[in-house]
């Protein structure tokens, strides 16, 4: 059955829990989608995971736009988030519609999700207002990386949590329909998800959020070299495509790979011909 952002809201009237991953390409997308997962984000965290950008500020509207096609034809029953990139939105109320607008028309996008608080709640405002759903992001925001110093968790002192609080309350009274909180402490957290109507999603938020999101990448494994505190790894896929790697180059100059079975035959006697 499609998720829907009224799925989502139903889920958290009805007490159910909101799993969501990111996703990059289709074929990613496709299995996430088989295996159930009720929303699929196209992060802007695409910028690390597949285009190798020491964070997210160089995302471009192309790549979210290029990206989200992608991940769009794998997609049938996940609501499909897509992430509108830095300076997409931050610049104005117009620029923010009309980016959302195409996220929507030319990628596909069910919703998209834009990062802050109170200072961009006229566009919250305005891009629900255009029918376009729009989930919000507070806590650790990574486009504004050069504002906070780093990457680490939000709203620990009195101060930064009421700002916090107050945030959330102002993107929801603004038409968001749901709350990303992204490194945040639990306990806040947790307040901030009973204050609400709409669900919180938590990625490094703790267990009482709605829903959780994670980089699809964190959770298998496949950056070996650094894991979050707030990541379980459920598999070690990278060290099974690294094994998978390694044997088909050792086949390869082996001569063991390609064997006869993996070749296409053609009758002995048109090659006599030749
Ligand atoms: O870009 C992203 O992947 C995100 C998640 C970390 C929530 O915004």
């Amino acid at each position: 059955m499609k998720n829907t952002v009224v799925t989502f809201q139903n889920a958290k009237n009805e007490h159910r829990k909101i799993s969501m991953l990111t996703a990059y390409d289709y074929s990613t997308a496709k299995m996430m989608d088989e295996a159930g997962v009720n929303g699929i984000l196209v992060g802007d965290s695409l910028g690390n995971t597949i285009l190798g950008y020491k964070d997210t500020l160089s995302v471009t509207m192309e790549d979210m736009i290029h990206h989200g096609k992608a991940v769009a034809r794998g997609v049938n029953n996940a609501l499909l988030i897509i992430d509108m990139p830095f300076m997409s939105y931050q610049s104005s109320v117009y620029d923010a519609v009309v980016n959302a607008g195409r996220l929507v028309k030319e990628a596909g996008a069910n919703a998209v999700k834009l990062e802050g608080g109170t200072g961009i709640c006229p566009q919250i405002k305005a891009i629900a207002g255009a029918s376009i759903p729009v989930a919000a992001h507070l806590g650790l925001t990574p486009q504004s990386i050069n504002a906070i110093g780093g990457y680490k968790v939000q709203g620990k002192d009195e101060e930064a949590a009421r700002k916090l609080i107050d945030d959330a309350k102002a993107v929801e009274a603004a038409g968001a329909f749901a709350l990303v909180l992204e490194c945040v402490p639990s306990k806040l957290a947790k307040l901030i998800t009973e204050t609400l109507k709409i669900p919180t999603i938590g990625i490094g938020a703790g267990c009482y959020c709605e829903g959780q999101v994670l980089v699809y990448q964190d959770m298998l494994g496949m950056f070996p070299g650094f894991t979050p505190k707030f990541v379980k790894r459920f598999v070690n896929v990278g060290d099974i495509m690294k094994e998978g790697f390694a044997t088909y180059c050792r086949e390869v100059q082996e001569g063991s790979f390609p064997s006869k079975e993996h070749g296409f035959d053609i009758p002995d006697e048109i090659i006599e011909k030749l």
